[in-house]
């Protein structure tokens, strides 16, 4: 890594790993300098016998890093100035006379060009009448607390006001996923028009300037391949990479970006072990095994994409979890984070990189999956206190909470820790690819925390920018407020608001600070003035 520091109202020229990637975009780390500056970090030194990143720039970058630099140069002079301002500020007013208006100077965390800016959604949860999946059957047998119905009608159009929207605030990118139910309704049987409107879609989004992410499975399965065992067998690896050859077939000339599975440990976790996900079952020997099968449906999925568009980049999207022991002294505490943390966070990743799946409840070899990722897709939300409590056996032994005092959503499920996404992303830089924040997010109707959430969250994206690991995109769960699983509509996580009964959508205000965001490719001192005034200090501190 290389760059420009800016230290105080000095500008040095600094490294801070010696790392240096070609075509890498240098102009981001003249922003480091703003930051570095504005909350006094040391200057990083160079270290000897590293490449100089001089010689890498290209001449684009040179004149990109230069144009940084005297932004750079003119906040510290702007510094100055305002100082200045202040202080004939304070004698007007000793004066009596009308104070003058300060325009007070602007600080921002830029993100690199090319920057990915999206939000992400689920088929089942924004399409509606997903009639032959196995949540649908969810929720005609009441296992939810209401019914999808028409969700917010992508089936029916109106996915093309919601990316009009989401063109318009300035996202470039999109993830949605596609529905196996829908292209596959039996096991002998293509649905070429649900392709057909799938290709709609992605043509929809190649139209508003926005790159498609598509998810190939996310949480739904067909009915017939649930009567089959679902991903309780080996079974399921041929029928699910047999799709997956059919829909990037159909999709391809529109999509090189794919994710194969969303959340292996989410599904897993809540069908087999708490139950509240079809197919309601709770034993936890079964959650390893479902994680071993999408591994292998995973890996077979690679392969099968790479066979078709070898530029493709294939992930998949994991749902990462920190975890801290309630009471870091207290063995018994550390040892039921460990387990829970283990089996959470790092079993599915273990497989994929090194071809053994590890998790408290036993080791899984899965030869196959060993190095199936291009880049590593991290959905984080908050991060978990773990305490040992002998009456969850189920879990392991571990109360997972979030602690007393916390900044928590309306309904208890998210609480906003901003320091877990920095946590998150060290934790998906070891595996030395790139990386994208498939989703964050909270659900808040009232708007309440969400700005300050995004802020923060974004915030802690730029730091891991800062240092240079390979973070290229970021996609806020979600656009829309749409179908929550087994929560229904209780829980809305959307930039708008949806009207169930009517399909209206209102704008919240975070889909304004995060159009702002998208605009300006980064987050400025005036964005988090204007929408999340009440961490400003946090952010920006002086
Ligand atoms: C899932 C989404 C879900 C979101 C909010 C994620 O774990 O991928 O489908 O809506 O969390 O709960």
């Amino acid at each position: 890594m290389s760059g420009l520091w800016l230290s105080g109202r000095e500008v040095r020229e600094g490294c801070l790993s010696g790392e240096v990637r070609p075509g890498y975009d240098c102009g981001r780390v003249c922003v480091t300098g703003l930051r570095g500056c504005a909350r006094g970090f040391r200057v990083a030194k160079r270290k000897k016998k590293q490449p100089c990143y001089r010689k890498i720039l290209s001449p684009q970058s040179t004149q990109r890093r230069n144009s940084t630099l005297s932004t750079a140069l003119q906040f510290a002079q702007g510094d100055q100035w305002k100082t200045e301002n202040k202080s004939e500020k304070r004698a007007s007013q000793g004066s009596g006379k009308v104070t003058e208006v300060i325009n007070m100077p602007e600080a921002i965390f830029h993100f690199p060009r090319g920057f990915l800016w999206g939000t992400a959604t689920a088929a089942h949860q924004v399409e509606g009448n997903n009639t032959n999946s196995t949540w649908y059957a969810w929720e005609e047998s009441g296992h939810t607390v209401h019914k999808s119905g028409l969700a917010c009608d992508w089936w029916g159009g109106r996915w093309k006001e919601d990316f009009d929207r989401a063109a318009e605030a300035g996202q470039n990118a999109h993830r949605l996923s596609v529905e196996w139910s829908r292209i596959q309704p039996a096991p002998e049987r293509w649905d070429e028009s649900a392709l057909e409107r799938y290709r709609a879609m992605l043509r929809g989004l190649h139209e508003r300037g926005m790159t498609p992410l598509v998810t190939l499975h996310h949480f739904t399965d067909p009915l017939w391949v649930s009567e089959r065992g679902g991903w309780e067998t080996a079974e399921i690896v041929p029928l699910f990479e047999q799709f997956v050859r059919k829909t990037v077939q159909a999709l391809k000339e529109y999509c090189t970006l794919w994710c194969t599975i969303n959340e292996p440990n989410v599904y897993a976790v809540m069908g087999y072990a708490s139950g509240v996900f079809p197919p309601g079952k709770k034993n936890p020997k079964q959650v390893i095994l479902v994680m071993a099968n999408m591994a292998r449906g995973h890996a077979a999925a690679y392969r099968a994409i790479h066979e078709i568009q070898p530029e493709a980049r294939v992930g998949y999207a994991w749902h990462y979890r920190p975890m801290l022991p309630a009471r870091p002294w207290f063995p018994l505490d550390r040892l039921v984070r460990n387990l829970q943390y283990q089996a959470m966070s790092e079993s599915f990743p273990s497989a994929i990189a090194s071809g053994v799946l590890r998790s408290p409840l036993g080791n899984v070899r899965i030869p196959e999956a060993k190095g199936t990722q291009d880049y590593i897709g991290v959905n984080y939300y908050s991060q978990d206190t773990v305490a040992f409590d002998l009456r969850r056996p189920g879990e392991l032994f571990g109360r997972r909470y979030y602690p007393p005092g916390s900044d928590v959503s309306e309904a208890g499920m998210n609480a906003n820790i901003p320091q877990g996404m920095f946590v998150t992303l060290r934790w998906a830089r070891r595996f030395g690819l790139p990386i994208l924040v498939t989703e964050n997010g909270i659900e808040d109707a009232a708007d309440r925390i969400r700005p300050r959430y995004l802020a923060q969250h974004v915030h802690q994206v730029w730091r891991a920018v800062n240092f240079n690991w390979p973070v290229k995109g970021y996609f806020h769960w979600s656009l829309v407020d749409n179908f929550e699983w087994e929560r229904g509509w209780t829980q809305r996580f959307g930039l708008w608001e949806l009207d169930v009964e009517t399909q209206a959508r209102r704008k919240r205000p975070s889909a304004d600070l995060y159009a702002e965001i998208c605009h300006a490719n980064g987050l400025s001192s005036e964005m988090v003035r204007k929408y999340c005034p009440e961490v400003f200090d946090q952010i920006f501190p002086s």
